[in-house]
């Protein structure tokens, strides 16, 4: 069983084909998904999902895109959706120096209260960081990592920003990119960070893994990073399947949640 730590099924992408793309989640070998919110309304539509389908699990969040609509309002709001019973992190959350799309200190000030919030609901966070290293790294020192801990998730940085945010109690989350031809980079830190640090994800409908770049990416793929990540850590795919899974319901706390499905 895989588990899909990040994708957006509440994207417009899959408003049409929903039901098909969980039945081939499903048949993919994929039992479980973290649905991350980027704003509230998407947020909200996570939790749905996550009420809806046993199999999905939700986060709520602010992208770093929206950072300027940060304020008491919108925190008000996600301190509603945070007490939700399968809300299981905050995020996602961050920096995004390479858009740019919320002024450079709106997305600072956002990123650390945010995760402060998390601190205050005892929720991990996932985290957003796109050519945003260090301020990332320095936001993380000053304001600390939730006690809860967190992922950086689509991890593009080096094997240096990877150590660092372990030791601050952060998992490392692999995407699709590790599976491309020129990520040469990206699977030489794969190599290096410890298998129980890791994560994988496919930030669906974003970022297809090869050999399907380009397309709409779907949960159901991410057997194929699992795989690759297999490969450069010349490992067997079992291991590294069982390992990411179990990695995944450790950071999000998913046992008692399934239990109380269950009920
Ligand atoms: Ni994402």
């Amino acid at each position: 069983m895989w588990f899909d730590s990040h994708c957006h099924l509440n994207d417009e992408a899959f408003k049409e084909d929903l039901r098909a793309v969980i039945d081939e989640t499903l048949q993919a070998g994929v039992s479980g998904m973290m649905v991350v919110g980027y704003d509230l309304p998407s947020s909200i539509r996570a939790i749905e999902l996550a009420a809806a389908y046993n199999m999905i699990w939700a986060a709520v969040g602010l992208h770093p895109h929206d950072a300027k609509d940060w304020g008491p309002e919108v925190r008000h709001e996600l301190e509603q959706l945070l007490k939700e019973p399968k809300v299981k992190a905050l995020g996602e959350i961050g920096l995004d120096y390479h858009y740019d799309y919320s002024p450079r200190d709106a997305q600072r000030r956002a990123f650390r209260e945010l995760l402060e919030l998390a601190g205050e609901y005892g929720k991990p966070v996932i985290i957003h960081n796109r050519e945003a290293h260090g301020d990332t790294l320095q936001i993380l020192s000053e304001t600390g990592v939730p006690d809860a801990g967190g992922v950086m998730h689509c991890f593009s940085g080096s094997k240096e920003t990877a150590t660092a945010c372990i030791k601050k109690g952060l998992y490392i989350s692999f995407a699709g990119p590790l599976t491309f031809k020129n990520a040469r980079n990206l699977a030489e830190v794969a190599v290096d960070v410890p298998l129980d640090k890791i994560l994988i994800e496919t930030d669906a409908p974003y970022l297809a893994p090869h050999p399907f770049r380009g397309e709409r990416n779907r949960p159901g793929m991410v057997p194929l990073v699992g795989k690759k990540l297999a490969e450069l850590k010349n490992l067997a795919v079992e291991t590294v399947m069982e390992a990411t899974f179990r990695n995944s319901r450790n950071l999000f706390k998913l046992d008692v949640i399934e239990h109380e499905t269950d009920a």
